[in-house]
């Protein structure tokens, strides 16, 4: 057995669907209920659906029992508040886990070099049934801000950066790659993150909205690159370094 993965997210692990028009649309994300979670940088989060419809974002897997990132429960008091964000991640008709809105604070490119991850989405999903994947809403308009995914986390050759104007919409395999926000700013982004299965209903929304693999990469100079590269290592080590270091160091 082995998990049903989308053909359109194959192969490139991440497809890029038609732009929503997110001008017309109330903001609904300013109205609901975030908790502090620190995430990749600086944020907070509003859950739509969570673990037990309770306002709270942790892992499914964390909680008892523990769960794969599927079923999740909406939350009245939050879906009331966003009716429009909540029919969007419904949209598809297939398996929502986590469901929330993420609030990021602007940060540099190097800060999100080294906030780059792989999601655990996966964790406990039963073989045979559907990979999960992320759906990235951005709500705010950051056009010279980017998603960055990487296959290798400390090797640039291949980075992608996709620019996040308002209604970018994107959706991510966030276990295969190593992924973060560059958010310019001066405004903290904001963006509707939804874990969704993968199937044959998420396979005709992504044809429904022309998913492509066709991306410009926010443009970036090998130089800022390089630099922020030698950061990022600088700092892991420095990290890695206080870690080890004996506790009465520390005085
Ligand atoms: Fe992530």
């Amino acid at each position: 057995m082995s998990y049903l993965k989308s053909a359109a997210l194959a192969e490139r692990g991440f497809v890029i669907l038609d732009g929503y028009d997110q001008s017309a649309d109330p903001m609904e994300w300013h109205e609901l209920t975030f908790v502090d979670w620190k995430s990749s940088g600086d944020t907070r989060f509003a859950p739509l659906a969570s673990a037990k419809g309770e306002i709270e974002v942790d892992g499914f897997w964390n909680h008892t029992p523990p769960r794969t990132d599927k079923d999740g429960v909406w939350i009245d008091s939050q879906v009331e508040k966003a009716p429009r964000l909540t029919a969007r991640a419904k949209e598809p008709g297939v398996n929502v886990g986590r469901c929330r809105v993420i609030e990021l604070q602007p940060n540099h490119y190097a800060d999100a070099l080294y906030n780059l991850h792989q999601d655990d989405n996966n964790r406990l999903n039963p073989d045979g049934t559907g990979w999960i994947v992320r759906a990235f809403f951005n709500l705010t308009d950051d056009p010279d801000s980017c998603l960055i995914l990487r296959e290798d986390r400390f090797n640039p050759a291949g980075e992608i950066r996709i620019p996040l104007p308002a209604g970018a919409q994107v959706i991510v395999d966030t276990q295969r790659f190593w992924h973060a926000v560059w958010q310019k700013g001066p405004e903290p982004r904001y963006c509707l993150i939804t874990s969704w299965e993968s199937g044959p209903m998420l396979d005709s929304y992504i044809a429904k909205y022309h998913g492509t693999t066709e991306n410009t990469d926010i443009p970036l100079d090998q130089t800022v690159i390089d630099e922020a590269q030698a950061l990022v290592h600088r700092r892991l080590s420095e990290r890695s370094a206080a870690l080890t270091a004996p506790a009465d160091l520390e005085d």
